[in-house]
């Protein structure tokens, strides 16, 4: 199979399939359709881009926000949807592989988005669809407790847009708290972080919730520094940005999360004093009670701009795998 060019991509997979110029390529296409969709003029130019592409959206595990987005991501370009939300309403009730099912979409969409609680599909599906005659484009969005790359790439966004004045991600001190272990966000987002000079990671999480070996390997030999620890406070003054994830109790065997003292790993109004005046708060959501609402009105807070900067990157992303981005790019309403 031709591989694509290292600055595209064909399918989305896992975060380590993308260096440093797809990534800043990436955010410097989402800055610009965000300038687009000011105006009228502009949301109609983006709705004529790919009118004529058809997207799957197959959902069969809980998902808000990763499908409204999509969703709403495909509105904003014209392309029309057809969704799966619910296996039981799907030919699988029939007994149908899930692949052969996947192989269906293939036959009537241009490109397929997909939520499973199955690590690994995703990559399955598109190496079943690189050996059909009809190959369609696989995004993952989310698979299991493994990956979720188009959410590492909203994250990268808000990071750097957040340090747009203070040089960007490089040379940063990025926290990471909550369910490391089986947080695919995070681990999508570790991956990313060998594309940026000079960052240091900070885990903090109890010893249950640390991050995985293979994410620490990975960092290792992309020479990422990383230090892990169960002290919030002590390493708060010292982070430009932190990430906090709930825990992914539903990956629970038998109620082993209940069991686990979650309160040093709350961030509230007095984890704010200790923050840089510059310093950004980040969560993929849904949130529990690991951020006090209260710090939502801080103008560190910026999950809920992350939420919607998702919808935004994945505008993006449709536009670049149907290498329209030169019309973004070059499009008549920039100057
Ligand atoms: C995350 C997910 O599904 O992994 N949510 C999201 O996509 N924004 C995080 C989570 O569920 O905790």
């Amino acid at each position: 199979m031709e591989r694509a060019p290292k600055s595209e991509f064909f399918h989305i997979l896992r975060t380590q399939q993308f260096d440093r110029v797809v990534l800043d390529e990436l955010c410097d296409l989402t800055t610009a359709i965000r300038k687009f969709a000011k105006t009228k003029e502009g949301l109609h130019y983006l709705r004529g881009l790919l009118a004529h592409k058809r997207a799957m959206l197959y959902f069969t595990q809980p998902s808000t926000r990763t499908f409204l987005s999509f969703n709403n991501a495909c509105q904003i370009l014209g392309i029309q949807t057809s969704e799966i939300r619910d296996p039981s309403t799907s030919s699988e009730v029939k007994g149908e592989s899930l692949l052969d099912s996947l192989r269906t979409f293939s036959s009537y969409v241009d490109v397929v988005v997909m939520r499973t609680k199955e690590e690994g599909l995703a990559e399955s599906a598109a190496d079943l669809f690189d050996h059909i005659q009809r190959r369609v484009p696989i995004i993952n969005a989310g698979s299991g407790r493994d990956q979720h790359p188009t959410q590492a790439l909203l994250d990268i966004y808000t990071l750097e847009r957040s340090f747009k004045d203070h040089g960007g991600i490089d040379g940063k001190t990025i926290g990471m708290m909550g369910d490391l272990r089986r947080g695919r966000t995070v681990r999508s987002l570790c991956y990313l972080m060998k594309n940026y000079r000079n960052v240091r990671l900070v885990f903090i999480a109890p010893d249950d919730f640390m991050m995985e070996e293979d994410i620490k390997t990975h960092l290792h030999q992309h020479m990422v520094q990383f230090t892990e620890t169960k002290d919030l406070r002590s390493v708060l003054p010292e982070l430009d940005a932190i990430y906090i994830t709930r825990i992914q109790d539903e990956h629970d065997k038998a109620g082993e999360s209940g069991r686990v003292d979650l309160s040093p790993y709350k961030f509230g109004v007095e984890e704010l004093k200790h923050m840089k005046p510059h310093g950004v708060i980040m969560h993929p959501l849904p949130r529990r009670d690991e951020i006090h609402p209260d710090v939502d009105l801080d103008p560190r807070a910026k999950y809920w701009r992350q939420e919607r900067n998702g919808m935004w990157m994945r505008v993006a992303i449709f536009v670049k795998l149907f290498k329209v981005d030169h019309l973004v790019m070059h499009g008549h309403l920039l100057d």
